[in-house]
């Protein structure tokens, strides 16, 4: 298959910050990017040559766009399917269809992962009210209910302790169709972030270990700290679900390390991640370089670290006292500013990203989160 090379364009589906580190990385080596979401001025939208504004359901939108460019690739994983479908009769779409069917239900992710008998948490589907204390009987207390479809950063799960709240949690989710996890005790979290080219070449770059705060990704860093055995452990599942997927593009399992060592997956991401926003700045290639080098079927890039490096989120909540102190976090010289170009910086919304490099993980971490405290607004005296 020919590659395709800088100078064409390529399609985005969807318009947030993953896109906009794609659509940079892309420009960088002189591709064009076209965007395609419901809204304008968006952050992919602000760094792409071309930003169209259509629902998702607006299939001869979605086909003049997939007529326009040479491949498509998402950055949002809730694309409809319809939508996926109509923009892949002229181009292909990668990673395709199978992958994004896969992920976007996590009954259905879940299932695909046991049916290959890779290691995953405990689960029961409910679809019903009824359905609660088979589920809550099989996976027992407490346990983690969250929707099957449609969830992000925590959104629409909730931790049960009893029948009683997990009636409320299905309830409180408007009765959709949920899935029920027992709750790991986990002694921490990490990610794999991989590609696989064309050709079934794969990379890696290494377990990222990952720090949650209100279920939200707060704090990466990398190497992340954990044995051998673990770590290679994690490689292997990773290989063998990137080919059984049979991916073209960037993929992310999310981890659990158990108490006693063992491996689970949490979830599956078919595109950059969060926690590989670090290799922005730490490794010789990018999670989003390696995206477009996978989806042009070009080969690719070494996934070395130049450093140790930590990463830490900033949600709008930093904003709460003011503009936070832009200045104070570009003091220190190992620390990398990142902004995403959004307006609003709502409770909870990833409007950025630092990244430190230091002699080690932990060192990067501490310089990291320093620099974010260092963003807290200086506050008048009133
Ligand atoms: N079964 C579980 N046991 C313990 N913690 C969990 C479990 N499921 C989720 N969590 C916690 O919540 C975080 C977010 O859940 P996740 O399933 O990854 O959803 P999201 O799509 O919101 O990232 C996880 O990274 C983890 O910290
Ligand atoms: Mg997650």
């Amino acid at each position: 298959m020919k590659p395709i090379l800088p100078g064409a364009a390529i399609g985005v589906l969807g318009s947030g910050q993953l896109g906009r580190m794609f659509a940079i990385a892309a420009r960088q080596m002189g591709y064009r990017v076209h965007t395609f979401s419901s809204e304008t001025d968006t952050p992919t939208g602000q760094v792409a040559d071309v930003e169209i504004a259509a629902s998702y359901d607006d299939l001869d939108a979605v086909r003049r766009f997939a007529q326009a460019v040479q491949v498509v690739t998402f950055e949002f994983e809730n694309v409809p399917a319809a939508c996926v479908e109509a923009a892949a009769a002229f181009v292909p779409v990668r990673p395709g269809g199978a992958a994004l069917h896969i992920t976007q239900n996590r009954l259905r992710e879940k299932t695909f992962l046991v049916s290959n008998g890779f290691p995953t948490t405990k689960f029961a589907a409910v679809h019903g009210v009824d359905d609660l204390n088979a589920a809550m009987e099989k996976v027992g207390y407490p346990a983690i209910m969250k929707t099957a479809s449609s969830g992000y950063d925590g959104k629409g799960q909730a931790k049960v302790a009893n029948l009683e709240d997990a009636v409320q949690a299905f309830h409180g989710c408007g009765g959709q169709e949920m899935i029920v996890e027992g709750f790991v005790d986990f002694e921490l979290e990490f990610s794999m972030v991989m590609a696989r080219g064309v050709d079934g070449q794969f990379v890696h770059w290494g377990a990222i270990q990952n720090r949650h705060k209100h279920h939200i990704l707060d704090v990466s860093f990398a190497p992340a700290r954990m044995g051998q055995a673990s770590s290679a452990r994690a490689i292997e599942v990773s290989r063998a679900l990137a080919d059984k997927l049979d991916l073209i593009g960037v993929l992310c399992i999310e981890f659990f390390l158990t108490r006693n060592g063992e491996i689970l997956v949490n979830e599956l991401a078919p595109r950059p991640h969060n926690s590989g926003h670090l290799t922005i700045d730490a490794s010789r290639t990018s999670q989003f370089e390696q995206q477009l080098r996978a989806v042009c079927g070009l080969p690719l890039g070494s996934t070395e670290f130049v450093g140790a490096a930590a990463m830490a989120n900033l949600l709008g909540d930093l904003w709460y006292a003011g503009e936070p102190n832009w200045p104070a976090a570009c003091a220190l010289p190992d620390v990398k500013l990142h902004l995403y170009g959004k307006i609003e910086p709502r409770p909870g919304r990833k409007m950025g990203h630092l990244t430190a490099l230091a002699a080690t993980a932990e060192s990067a971490a501490q310089i990291v989160l320093l620099a974010r405290e260092n963003l807290q607004p200086v506050r008048k005296p009133s």
